[in-house]
């Protein structure tokens, strides 16, 4: 049997309504904050991760999907957003418009070939925001609120976010120096990953899960000792409006992500739950003042974060929160034998009209329609026999009540609505009056 790929998943039945209530939360979150919905192409020219995501990343170095297509062109699955966002705003001159800063969200599958193992997969999914234009560190505290808020609106209470800043180009030439300095003398007691680190962007050392706790680690020369004014005031200010917005933090001076484009601020949200895997990250993201510049368009400040979806469904979890709405029915159409026809009709008249109908379509036993009607939880049942045809009057049962009706085909409508409307007790619902 053919098996789905190592390191991906089918979504359906309630992890599929899960999935489709979070996609509408962020919609209405998202709208809320005025940000546009972008949506930028699954695979993109190899080179744009090499040039923003960088050559000393793990994802680029050893995760990327990468494919020479027909034209034998370097193509690779996207692994991240951001790049895409960046390429994107630049290509279609975005950056000329009068909307500034430009505030853009999007959602999809991602791909990253990494060890799978619980809450990391080679396809997995992101919701995440780039903004353009605006190097105020109150867009800094505005895009930590996102998930900080989205969490909140679904109940999540273990969550920790984590911040730190990089500083500006010349703070981190300068922590640069002095941690190349530092490690030079404890190279050889490096794992092999730091030591090309150590060649390629010594910052991403500080990252490492293998030498995390040694003493040479701790030791090492932390970035607030390296950050001019100008970097320390942005920092400074981004925590001031955190407060403002009253979300708690911890300063972390290890936190250096696993991209190459940062400057300033950068933080993550963790699961702070008890019994959650080791892969606790729920959301990352960060400042990139010169992404733009580095990907061929103008001098340009960003920033941005992005979620997994994954993670965040371990964690509602965890936390036994259920969003998933039940699966429901308004009718239920069953023909009897040669009656196909007519039930086939009225049923798209029915969803049409803003229904939710199901019909029976194995020519099912009367009893075992029912049965297959309560199964659906389905409030009415409409019976389409011989006499109903002839004369076009319904017979109609109140599945809950089990009350039987006869209904005429041109009142129909109107009486689904009614006797719905009784029914349904759910706020907003589309068979209130
Ligand atoms: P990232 O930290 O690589 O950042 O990924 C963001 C989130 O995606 C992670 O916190 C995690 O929840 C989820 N994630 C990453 N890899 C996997 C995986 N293999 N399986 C499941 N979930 C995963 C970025 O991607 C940046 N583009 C974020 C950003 C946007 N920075 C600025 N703007």
């Amino acid at each position: 049997m053919i098996q789905k790929p190592k390191g991906t998943y089918d979504i359906y039945d309630k992890k599929g309504r899960t999935f489709q209530e979070l996609e509408k939360l962020m919609a209405v979150l998202m709208e809320n904050y005025h940000y546009e919905y972008i949506r930028t192409p699954h695979f993109e020219a190899s080179d744009l991760f090499h040039r923003s995501v960088g050559e000393s990343s793990d994802i680029v170095s050893k995760e990327t999907y990468d494919f020479l297509d027909r034209g034998n062109r370097n193509m690779t699955l996207r692994p991240e957003g951001t790049a895409g966002v960046v390429r994107s705003y630049i290509e279609n001159k975005m950056y000329g418009d009068s909307i500034m800063p430009r505030k853009l969200w999007y959602y999809g599958p991602m791909y990253r070939y990494e060890r799978p193992q619980s809450g990391r997969f080679r396809e997995f999914y992101q919701f995440g925001v780039e903004v353009f234009g605006s190097d105020s560190p109150m867009m800094d505290a505005e895009i930590i609120s996102i998930p900080v808020n989205f969490y909140r609106l679904l109940g999540l209470k273990g969550i920790k976010v984590n911040i730190n800043t990089l500083g500006d180009q010349e703070s981190r030439r300068n922590y640069r120096e002095a941690l190349v300095e530092y490690f030079k003398p404890h190279l050889d007691h490096l794992c092999e990953d730091c030591q090309t680190r150590f060649e390629k962007n010594p910052l991403r050392i500080l990252d490492c899960k293998i030498d995390h706790a040694t003493d040479i680690m701790k030791n090492a020369p932390k970035i607030t000792d390296y950050l001019n004014e100008e970097s320390k005031k942005h920092f400074e200010d981004v925590k001031k409006y955190l407060t403002a917005l009253k979300i708690d933090y911890e300063v972390v001076p290890d936190l250096v992500r696993g991209l190459d484009y940062y400057t300033h601020t950068v933080f993550e949200v963790e699961a702070a739950i008890e019994g959650f895997g080791s892969q606790n990250v729920l959301c990352g993201g960060g400042r990139y003042n010169h992404l733009v510049e580095t990907i061929g368009g103008p001098e340009t400040p960003g920033v941005g974060f992005a979620m997994g979806l994954e993670r965040l469904l371990d964690a509602l979890d965890c936390e036994e929160i259920n969003i998933a709405g039940e699966s429901s029915l308004d009718v239920y159409v069953i023909p009897m034998t040669g009656m196909e026809d007519y039930a086939l009709s009225l049923s798209n008249d029915l969803r049409l009209s803003g229904f939710q109908v199901e019909m029976d379509y194995m020519n099912r036993k009367i009893q075992n329609n029912f049965k297959q009607a309560d199964r659906f939880h389905s409030k009415i049942i409409i019976i389409i026999g011989e006499n109903e045809v002839k004369e076009n009057i319904l017979t109609i049962k109140d599945n809950h009540t089990k009350q039987e009706y006869k209904v005429k085909l041109e009142d129909i409508v109107e009486f689904l609505d009614e006797k719905l409307a009784e029914e349904c007790d759910c706020e907003g619902c589309h068979h209130e009056n």
